[in-house]
């Protein structure tokens, strides 16, 4: 079969899919790598509250500022427990990986430097990378194999002189295979090179040790595993390691001094923070604690393979990805045959009411390396308030899509 089927068959497809009975009215949701939907009652209610109460932290004497106040210094204790950091001031609040992964990269690195990467990265690391070596920044990329995994024995041998800093993603948010941090902080602190790790994916549901993984530099979203709302995310800075802000402005306190405080964490934040979203990360962080974050992550990596056993064996289904290694995100990135991932979708939404991530997911080096620059892949991700039902009803869906799709072609 030619890449990209006819609109011919496109179109026959859409009317013989048009048949099939939808999934209730409820949709199912497959794409909780981008954001998670659904979640708790405690954190709606945390942001709601919040709404209601919460004046501005550090600017002001009323009861409202300081609630503020205290809810934020409570979530970085919290943030520092879950990472295992030396304190909660070495975490700042940011709005979202992007922007932690900015002011690490940004506030890090100088012409004339030089810092290893891998070919896993999203966008928020390879952009501002990019725009660095527009100004004499020296990139390096460790490749990865036809599974994804990256070639890890190299790393050693791309650190120079003027090696500043490793950048690495702890999962892939296309394959979902997970990145062995540890070994790389190893080479790291080996070598004195400052280590960041983007945590988007994995942060909530992964366990990490900023100590035990010489993790130098943490970047972290709230609104996936962290089950916060949009619009608030973090960073760790290990003690000692000097970042230039990418923001100054209003810290609240030392106001005669013309420049940005050096204070942690108020170093790194600048202006009113959104108290309303931290509020619901620090419900988020509570239910992780009280619930089990091991508990959440088993009955999610269960489902995770279910759906895999189930579609590991269909020839015309290919998945991406390393399955050796039972620790996953819960992402399964497959295409059918070579139909283009938008395509397919599409039809897995308005047909099935199934909502997946078609494309290139803002990670454009990992589809150079899994040959799916045209075709992109369609990413189904997994939270643990997916049931077993949906996942069988998932594929029941893919295989009836198949069958169809064979007799169109026939
Ligand atoms: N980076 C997010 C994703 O992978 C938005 O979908």
């Amino acid at each position: 079969m030619k890449a990209f089927t006819s609109a011919y068959h496109y179109d026959k497809l859409q009317v013989i899919m048009k048949i099939f009975t939808k999934f209730g009215d409820k949709m199912i949701y497959f794409d909780n790598a981008a954001t998670t939907i659904h979640k708790p009652r405690e954190v709606i209610d945390a942001v709601v509250n919040a709404l209601n109460c919460l004046g501005n932290a550090g600017r002001g004497t009323s009861a409202e500022s300081l609630n503020a106040s205290r809810v934020i210094y409570e979530t970085r204790e919290k943030l520092c427990k879950l990472f295992n950091a030396e304190s909660p001031k070495q975490i700042a609040f940011t709005y979202n990986a992007t922007m932690s992964l900015n002011i690490a990269i940004k506030g890090l690195l100088q012409p004339g430097d030089h810092c290893i990467t891998t070919v896993l990265e999203h966008n928020s690391v390879l952009r501002p990378l990019y725009e660095l070596e527009k100004y004499g920044v020296e990139i390096s990329f460790i490749n990865c194999d036809d599974k994804g995994c990256l070639g890890l024995d190299e790393l050693e041998k791309f650190i120079k002189p003027n090696t500043k800093a490793i950048i690495c993603t702890h999962a892939s948010n296309v394959t979902g295979n997970i990145v062995d941090i540890k070994y790389i902080g190893q080479i790291a602190k080996k070598h004195g090179v400052v280590f960041i790790v983007d945590a988007a994916q994995t942060a909530g549901i992964i366990p990490i040790d900023v100590i035990e993984c010489n993790i130098d530099i943490l970047c972290f979203t709230g609104h996936k595993s962290l089950l916060a709302p949009q619009g608030v995310g973090g960073i760790y800075v290990r003690k000692g390691i000097n970042l230039k802000p990418l923001v100054t402005g209003g810290s609240g306190f030392d106001s005669f001094n013309e420049a940005h405080p050096e204070l942690m964490p108020s170093h790194l934040e600048a202006g009113t923070l959104n108290s309303h979203g931290i509020a619901g990360l620090n419900a988020g962080l509570s239910y992780l604690e009280n619930v089990g974050m091991d508990k959440l992550r088993e009955a999610v990596q269960e489902l995770t393979w279910l759906f895999y056993q189930e579609i590991k064996d269909i020839d015309e289904i290919k998945t991406y990805g390393d399955f050796h290694s039972k620790e996953r995100c819960p992402i399964i990135s497959f295409n059918i045959l070579d139909y283009d991932s938008a395509f397919i979708s599409d039809l897995l939404l308005t047909n099935y009411n199934i909502a997946s991530r078609p494309g290139i997911h803002c990670a454009p080096l990992i589809h150079k390396a899994l040959g799916t620059i045209n075709q992109g892949v369609v990413r189904f991700s997994f939270s643990y308030t997916n049931t077993k039902t949906e996942i069988l009803y998932a594929t029941k869906a893919l295989k009836t899509l198949l069958r169809d799709i064979k007799n169109c072609i026939k």
